[in-house]
C-alpha cells in the first residue's frame, strides 16, 4: 500500500485493545532492523501478550501509535526512570514506521508527540540512542533539535560484531 497524504494518518496512545497489532509491528521491526533495536527478535518473539502490554506501558511511560485508517503501521515509546533523581528524564525507545508508510512524516509526528508528552509530564530532558549509521532515524532526530553528547562504543553486540551507538539528548526549556 503506497503512503498516504501526512493528513489522513492518526496518531494515538496505544491501550490494551492493541496489544495484538503492536506485537506483530514490534516483532516486524525486529525482525527486519536488528541493528537498531536493542531487543532482539528471538526473545520478544517468545513473549506472551502480558509482557506486550507491559511494554506498552502505564503513565508516565507511553507508547504511540500512528494509524492508517485502523492498520498500525508506526510506533514510538517513552520511558521515564523510576528512580527518584532520574524522573526528570524521558528517553525514547523503539521509534519504527513500516516501510510502504515511510517518507510520509510520520516518524516526525510521533516523535513530536512523544516530546509534548515531556513536556506536559514536567520532564527536563529527552535522550535516546542511535546506531552509528542509520543516517535516516539521526537525521529525523537532528532536525526534531536532538544533539550528540557522546558514543557508546560497543553498545549492541549482533553475533560476532559489535556496533557503536550515537547518544542523543533534547533539553526542554
Ligand atoms: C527512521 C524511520 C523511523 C523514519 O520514519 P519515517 O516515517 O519515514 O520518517 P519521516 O517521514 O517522519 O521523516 C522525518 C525526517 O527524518 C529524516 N528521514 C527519514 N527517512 C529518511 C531517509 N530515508 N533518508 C534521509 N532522511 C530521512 C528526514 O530528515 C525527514 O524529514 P524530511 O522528510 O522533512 O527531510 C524509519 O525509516 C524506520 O522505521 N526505520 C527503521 C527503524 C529505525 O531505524 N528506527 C529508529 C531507531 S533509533
Amino acid at each position: 500500500m503506497a503512503a498516504l497524504n501526512t493528513s489522513s494518518y492518526r496518531i494515538r496512545r496505544l491501550g490494551a485493545a492493541d496489544v495484538q497489532p503492536y506485537r506483530a509491528v514490534r516483532l516486524d521491526a525486529l525482525l527486519r532492523h536488528p541493528e537498531v533495536f536493542g531487543s532482539s527478535y528471538d526473545e520478544e518473539a517468545q513473549l506472551d501478550d502480558a509482557e506486550f502490554l507491559r511494554m506498552i506501558g502505564q503513565p508516565p511511560n507511553c507508547t504511540l501509535g500512528a494509524f492508517a485508517g485502523i492498520e498500525l503501521v508506526g510506533i514510538a515509546g517513552l520511558t521515564v526512570p523510576v528512580r527518584q533523581k532520574q524522573r526528570h528524564k524521558g528517553i525514547i525507545v523503539g521509534v519504527y514506521v513500516v516501510a510502504e508508510h515511510r517518507r510520509a512524516g510520520l516518524a516526525r509526528r510521533l516523535v513530536e508527540a512523544l516530546i509534548a508528552q515531556a513536556r506536559q509530564s514536567s520532564l527536563r530532558v529527552v535522550e535516546l540512542a542511535v546506531t552509528v549509521g542509520n543516517q535516516p532515524a539521526r537525521r529525523l532526530y537532528y532536525r526534531l533539535g536532538f544533539r550528540t553528547y557522546g558514543i557508546e562504543r560497543f553498545a549492541l553486540a549482533i553475533n560476532d560484531s559489535y556496533l557503536d551507538e550515537e547518544l542523543m539528548a533534547l533539553v526542554l526549556g
